[in-house]
This record gives structure tokens, sequence and C-alpha cells, in this order.
């Protein structure tokens, strides 16, 4: 298959995930970084040199305000996601906007109404879904082999240092919930195929954030998923699906560095089966499938619209636990 034409990005923000994974792929997908900014010009003027970027913006629209760009990547504070996304759909151009899509589905509504309106493209940063081995969790849940899926089980939890950090912040969108609660009601959501119906949840907090929350969540067809985040935790990331024949689990699902292959557990009659999977790098394949979405209209796989009904999900795990929590 031919490739299409490389992509012509702006980049908002020096941040770690953009220098550790995201650029990195960028550049490996054959996409050309024409701007960066930062608040710190100097930070933005290492990390131009490092990714080859001819132009160092004076803040982030002047990025947005560059000639011939295709698409920007945000990957900024939570609650900021919002008004870079409307922006840059103002000026034209296509975003990948880092996962969670928003602080608010009010906020993610808005994002996903300005990028239709211009038109262009929005999707959430959300690379677990890209990596193949999740595309084989995802046949598993969809031919069959699984039986009828009753239970999804998805758990995400790492001790978050104290100190400066976004997630720390509740007015940058901070909190367990948003972090990497997505990732776990996200993946119940994609893999059931469905939207609960209704959800219990208990929520603590500590300072102005949540730090740990659990949450059951109902589906109409009868299935069920577990949820679990917390900063205040070992690190342990695990993807149970549960169907009437067959359970199938994947070890840490949802950050998939280049280089890990781990095999998914398929249990069945009370025997487990490994199943081999290929390492692969999931920001690539994100960054490949945009890159095609944008040129030539491939629908995205993590579309802005999806992003929104996850923020729905965990605003009711929010609003279900009605301020229970200890801190
Ligand atoms: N998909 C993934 O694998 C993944 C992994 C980690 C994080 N993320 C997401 O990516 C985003 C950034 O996370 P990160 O871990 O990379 O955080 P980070 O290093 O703190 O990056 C956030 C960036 O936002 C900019 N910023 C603008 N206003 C800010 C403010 N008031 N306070 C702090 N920073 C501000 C800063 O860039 P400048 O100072 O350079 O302008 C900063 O570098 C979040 O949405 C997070 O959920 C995704």
């Amino acid at each position: 298959m031919t490739r299409p034409p490389p992509l012509r990005w702006g980049v908002l923000g020096a941040a770690w995930i953009a220098e550790r994974a995201v650029l990195p792929a960028i550049r490996a997908e054959g996409g050309a970084i024409v701007a960066l900014a930062s608040r710190d010009r100097d930070r933005a003027q290492a990390l131009a040199r490092r990714f080859q970027v001819a132009r160092v913006g004076d803040g982030y629209q002047d990025v947005l305000d560059v000639p011939g760009l295709d698409a920007v990547y945000i990957p900024l504070p939570n609650s900021l996601h919002a008004r870079w996304t409307i922006a840059a759909a103002a000026r034209g151009l296509h975003v990948l906007c880092e996962k969670p899509l928003a602080d608010h589905p009010d906020a993610g509504r808005r994002m996903v109404e300005a990028c239709a309106a211009a038109p262009v493209a929005l999707a959430e940063a959300v690379m677990y879904r890209y990596h193949p081995r999740m595309e084989a969790v995802e046949r598993c849940c969809r031919d069959g082999e699984l039986g009828e899926l009753r239970h999804v089980a998805a758990h995400f939890s790492f001790p978050l240092a104290p100190g400066p950090n976004i997630r720390w912040d509740a007015r940058l969108g901070g909190g367990a919930l948003l972090d990497v609660g997505g990732y776990a009601v996200g993946a119940a959501r994609w893999l059931l195929g469905a939207d609960p119906v209704r959800v219990a949840a208990v929520v603590r907090r500590q300072g102005s954030v949540d730090v740990q929350a659990a949450a059951v969540l109902d589906f109409a067809t009868g299935a069920t998923a577990s949820v679990a985040v917390s900063f205040q935790a070992a690190e342990h990331q695990r993807l149970t699906v549960v169907g009437t024949r067959a359970s199938l689990t994947v070890p840490r699902p949802f950050t998939a560095w280049v280089g890990e292959a781990l095999p998914l557990e398929l249990e069945r009659d009370g025997a487990t089966t490994l199943i081999p999977t290929p390492a692969a790098d999931p920001y690539r394949a994100m960054v490949r499938a945009f890159t095609l979405a944008v040129r030539t209209g491939a629908p995205l796989r993590t579309p802005g619209a999806d992003g929104v009904r996850t923020l729905e999900v965990l605003q009711a795990c929010r609003d279900a636990a009605g301020g229970v929590g200890a801190g």
C-alpha cells in the first residue's frame, strides 16, 4: 500500500510525553515537525534541536499561525486541551490531542463541535488501542472466541511521587480518574462495544485531586465492568475480559513501550494458554493511523466523540461517588 504524504506538524508544549514517545513516532513515520513552542524558550530550543525542528514559536498561538501546517499535536495539561484544540480547529488544523480528551465532558463536546465545524479530524491519543496485541484482544472479543462477554476488569495504578506534577493540580485537570481512569473505562467501553447505563463508584481524594477510585459499570447487554485506578498503590496494570466460554488477560495493557512483547493469557476450562504477541511501538501505529485518516478520510479509531463518552463515564463515577472520600 502506498503511504500517504507526510504531515507537517506543529507541537504545543515541551511535554514529557512529546519528547519521550510522540515526537520520535512522528519522525519515524516520516512526518515533518515544522514548529513547536514552549512557555520556556530555552526548553523549546533544546527540543527543536533534538528533533530538527526549524521554527520555535513565540507561544502556542504563534505555532498555530505558521503557514502550511497540516496538524497539531497537543500534549498540554488536560484543562488546556479544549482551548488549544478549538484554536487549532479555527486555523483549519487537524488535531491529535493527548488523553484524556479534556477535563470535563462539556469541554470535550465543544472540541468535537469545533473540529466538526472546521471541518478537521480530532483524535484522542489513546495509543494502546493501536498496539497489535490490543488489536488481537479486540478480535478475540468480537469473533466469539470468548463466548458472550460477561465482564471486563481493568486496573491501572502507580505511586505518584509528591512534588510538582500536572497530575496533582485540579486546575490543570489532575487526579487519577482523568489521568488513568480513561484507560480503564475506555477499555471496558471499547471491548464491550457499548456505554454503561449506570455506575457505582468510590472516589478518594487527597488535597484538590482524586487519588484512588473504584467503580462498577453496568451495561444493557447484561455485562458488567470493574475499574480501579490509584496514584497511591504499586505500579500495576491488568485487563481481563471474561466471556461465557473463556477469559483473556492482558498484562501491562496500557503502556506497552517499544520492545515489550508480553503474551496474552487465554484461560479455558481451567487451562491457561499463552498467546504470543509482537513487540511494537503503539505511538508509531497511532501516528500512522492519524496520518492516513487526515490524508484519506479513513475513520479514526480513537475519535474525539469516543473520548467524550469516556469523559461522561468518568464524570458519572464522580457523581455517583458523591464526594465520598478521605484526605
Ligand atoms: N498517551 C500517553 O502515553 C501519555 C503519557 C503521559 C501523559 N499523557 C498526557 O499528555 C499530557 C501531558 O502529560 P506529561 O506527562 O507529558 O506532562 P508534562 O511533562 O507536565 O507536560 C505538560 C506540558 O504542558 C505545558 N503547560 C502549559 N501550561 C502549563 C501549566 N500551567 N503547568 C504545567 N505545564 C503547562 C508545559 O509545556 P511548556 O512549559 O513547554 O509550554 C508542559 O511541558 C497530559 O494530557 C497527559 O494525560 C499521555
